[in-house]
């Protein structure tokens, strides 16, 4: 059996490299990040001077627990053999939950002093600061990502990465594994929520804007202000088959190029340092020995120095789960021949023996061993390890008003009206109020995973300053009851679990209110804990709002979740709902402020919002996807019938398009195509709208996607007040990869549209590149 493993893993291995050679002729010439002189000579000083094991130690990365046997202090024994005797380069994590900056402050000088001692070499130390400095107790949390695609400002992006960047180097933490770039095209997926939503190019904007903001302008001189980002997870990780995480994707040469590659093709021009891997498979091959993917596409296709990291224990995987390798040794081999330059173990030192020994057979060439070292020193070198492994942290402030005010702006504009029947929205200050729910009072619940801890528990422990929905309310309005009816168990491992406690308490105090908000949805989770099996709301919370649709009171469903819940059933109940996803240690005030007028809701639906568990799509659907009944005996129709579409949201304000225009209709391959509409706000208040352009080829080569955004733009109007919004779409952007896997832009109509207008343009001529890349 485990020959027939072996054998199976090298023919997979030889084809990739085949495909790979194949593909060295389609390269980028320009480097996506300019070398810097200095810098590339004094990587290969420090090359020149390191042994094989110090060159394979600096592959590896273990995290915390090891040095700390699972407690909060380093300990010198594990040192001395971790970074003593292993010479490992990089440490990542924290111990089961944020620690204070200063803490992580104490670990992070521990282990350089002893890097520097032992090998002269700092460490790189990396942490998943995914909303804010999350992973320490005084980081200011933003919303997640999918609540910041919502705004459809970048502005919020870059907030948020700025934050990032400068409060992680506040614990001298110099690396983290942000953005999250998977994409929630598959709504069972517990990460959806980690990305800017479905659409590429929203994604692309939102990423490149959160990277240039946490790595500042320099990617050769990231400032202390500034960390190295790592783009996650490459790539199309979020689009599992099965719904389940970490599980194979089966995903079109077309969609991994144009969608899933997209993004990362962005943020990397954006001069993204570091790229860690998707720990599952793409077309059965794992990502992690996928050569074409990582050197092919990543490294040569786009000419990038950078460094690529393995996510979690995923060269175990290769032969644990994965059954390509044989053993640890054989799937070392395959992942660092591949294009992995650094390994997340995480438990053990050890396996820098195997990568020596794999050296010294022959079996990973030393030109590939200098190749990965040299990718690691660069990063540490650019960071400015090298001159201050260390740096003096006394005047950095963690969650200074202005990055407050920040993170609440972002909740405001992230958090999404789908339903306002009667202009029952806002509610006025003195509206008597029932709150119910499990989310109601949790602040868990508001942040989600990767909240002072992995999984989002033990947040209340942090929170004590900041509101819950419940204590947001009371601040606001004058009669606030809660009765949660369902709540969550947070005392085992089944959080998702919940229970009905008081269902017929919560029917009773609706009796004396004039208005229900109930507060559904999901607890926190990350990664495969958040694993389900049915996207339907709990069936204790479908039960609750069934029961209190009974009293006749007006109901507000505040929908407080990561992936969108079915709600079918008690959408028709509600008079008014708000999806709120996971705003953050400040959505609680957020939507406070939104329920009772004093700011207006602007956010739109980053995805689409399905109906049923079993039709689950995406807005860039295939056109063939939906079709009215055919003609004849045979009934082919195929519907899209979803709950709310992508770039769903409404306000207390409404907005009227005008005047779209495009200056020239007719175009090719190079030209930029402008395009310009008016918007005016035809309401009573101000209000933001995000203005967003799509296009649809009409007729294509190979089925082309009923529509894809192109641009968007949000403008801010008063009340009677018209803008004009301008967009210069680049026509090379409307090209799309062919069936030989070559981009094309193919002659022939688009439709232009915004707002419900449209025109029709065409492009003139069909061009046809021969590289990898448009660009
Ligand atoms: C996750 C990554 C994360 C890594 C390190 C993995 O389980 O998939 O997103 O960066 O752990 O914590």
């Amino acid at each position: 059996m485990k020959n027939t493993h072996f054998c199976k893993a090298f023919i997979t291995f030889a084809s990739l490299f085949l495909v790979f050679s194949c593909k060295n002729d389609q390269a980028n010439s320009k480097p996506a990040i300019a070398a810097d002189k200095a810098i590339e000579a004094a990587v290969e000083r420090t090359l020149d001077r390191m042994d094989i094991r110090e060159k394979a130690g600096q592959l590896v990365q273990i995290t915390l627990d090891v040095l700390t046997e699972y407690g909060q202090d380093v300990k010198p024994v594990q040192l001395d053999r971790v970074i003593g005797e292993y010479k490992v380069g990089s440490i990542l994590n924290v111990c089961k939950a944020a620690p204070t900056r200063a803490k992580m402050e104490e670990i992070v000088r521990a282990i350089q002093d002893k890097s520097m001692e032992a090998i002269g070499i700092p460490d790189i130390y990396g942490l998943d600061m995914i909303h804010g400095a999350t992973y320490y107790k005084e980081g200011t949390f933003f919303p997640q990502e999918i609540n910041l695609a919502a705004t459809f400002d970048p502005a919020h992006a870059a907030a948020m990465g700025k934050a990032i960047g400068y409060e992680t180097r506040a614990g001298l933490v110099p690396w983290v594994f942000s953005p999250v770039m998977d994409l929630g095209r598959t709504a069972l997926w517990p990460r959806h929520w980690e990305s800017f939503g479905e659409d590429p190019y929203v994604q692309s904007v939102m990423a490149a804007a959160e990277t240039r903001a946490i790595q500042g302008s320099d990617p050769n001189h990231i400032g202390l202000d500034h960390c190295a980002v790592s783009l996650k997870h490459y790539l199309a990780y979020g689009n599992p088959a099965s719904g389940k995480d970490r599980t194979p994707a089966y995903v079109t040469e077309q969609d991994l190029r144009e969608k899933y590659f997209a993004p990362f093709k962005a943020c990397i021009e954006a001069g993204a340092l570091t790229v860690m891997v998707n720990s599952a498979a793409i077309n059965g091959i794992p990502t992690h020995a996928n050569t074409k993917l990582l050197t092919g596409w990543l490294k040569e296709g786009l000419n990038w120095d950078g460094m690529i990291v393995t996510d979690w224990a995923d060269i175990n995987n290769l032969y644990e789960r994965d059954h390509v390798a044989t053993d640890r040794k054989d799937a070392v081999r395959i992942g660092i021949n591949a294009g992995i330059d650094m390994i997340m173990d995480p438990y053990d030192p050890a396996v820098a023996d195997d990568i020596v020994a794999l050296v010294e057979e022959g079996k990973i060439s030393r030109k590939r061993l200098d190749d990965a070292v040299k990718r690691v020193l660069r990063v540490k070198y650019r960071l400015g390890l090298f001159d201050d492994p260390v740096w003096d942290t006394s005047s950095y402030e963690l969650g200074s008003a202005e990055t407050v005010q920040s993170a609440l702006d972002a909740a405001i504009e992230s958090e999404v009206l789908l339903k306002n029947t009667g202009g029952l929205l806002p509610l006025s200050k003195g509206t008597r109020i029932l709150l119910t729910g499990p989310n109601a009072n949790s602040m868990r619940c508001l942040n989600g995973g990767w909240s002072y801890s992995w999984q989002g528990s033990g947040t209340e422990e942090y929170t004590e300053q900041f509101n819950t929905i419940y204590e947001a309310l009371k601040a606001r309005f004058a009669d606030v009851r809660l009765v949660e009816g369902v709540s969550y168990d947070n005392s085992g491992s089944d959080w998702q679990a919940d229970k009905a406690v008081d269902i017929q308490g919560a029917v009773a105090a609706a009796r004396g209110v004039d208005v229900i908000v109930a507060c559904i949805g999901e607890n926190s989770y990350c990664e495969t804990p958040g694993n389900i099996d049915d996207l339907s709301l709990s069936a204790n919370q479908t039960a609750l709002v069934k029961a209190l649709a009974t009293t006749g009171k007006p109901i507000v469903l505040i929908l407080s979740e990561g992936r969108p819940r079915i709600v079918r059933e008690i959408e028709p109940l509600a008079a008014a709902v708000v999806d709120i996803m996971l705003p953050g240690n400040y959505g609680g005030d957020a939507l406070a402020e939104l329920l009772c007028g004093d700011a207006n809701f602007s956010g739109k639906l980053p995805f689409t919002y399905p109906k049923y568990v079993n039709s689950l799509h995406t807005y860039d659907y295939k056109v063939s996807e939906h079709r009215e009944t055919m003609e004849g005996m045979y009934n082919y129709d195929a519907t899209m019938d979803v709950q709310w579409p992508f770039g769903a949201g409404l306000g207390y304000t409404s907005f009227e398009y005008s005047d779209f225009k495009v200056k020239n209709t007719r175009f090719k391959a190079g030209d930029v195509i402008s395009v310009s509409l008016k918007v005016k706000n035809t309401g009573k208040v101000a209000g933001k709208e995000a203005v967003i352009l799509y296009s649809s080829d009409l007729v294509a080569s190979v089925i082309p996607d009923v529509r894809r955004v192109r641009a968007f733009k949000k403008v801010e109007l008063a009340p009677g007040k018209e803008t004009t919004v301008e967009f210069s779409l680049p026509a090379n952007d409307l090209a799309f990869v062919g069936a030989d896997g070559r981009w094309t832009l193919e002659k022939g109509e688009f439709r232009l549209s915004s707002g419900g207008l449209s025109e029709i343009v065409s492009c003139t001529k069909t061009k046809v590149w021969k590289t990898q890349n448009i660009k």
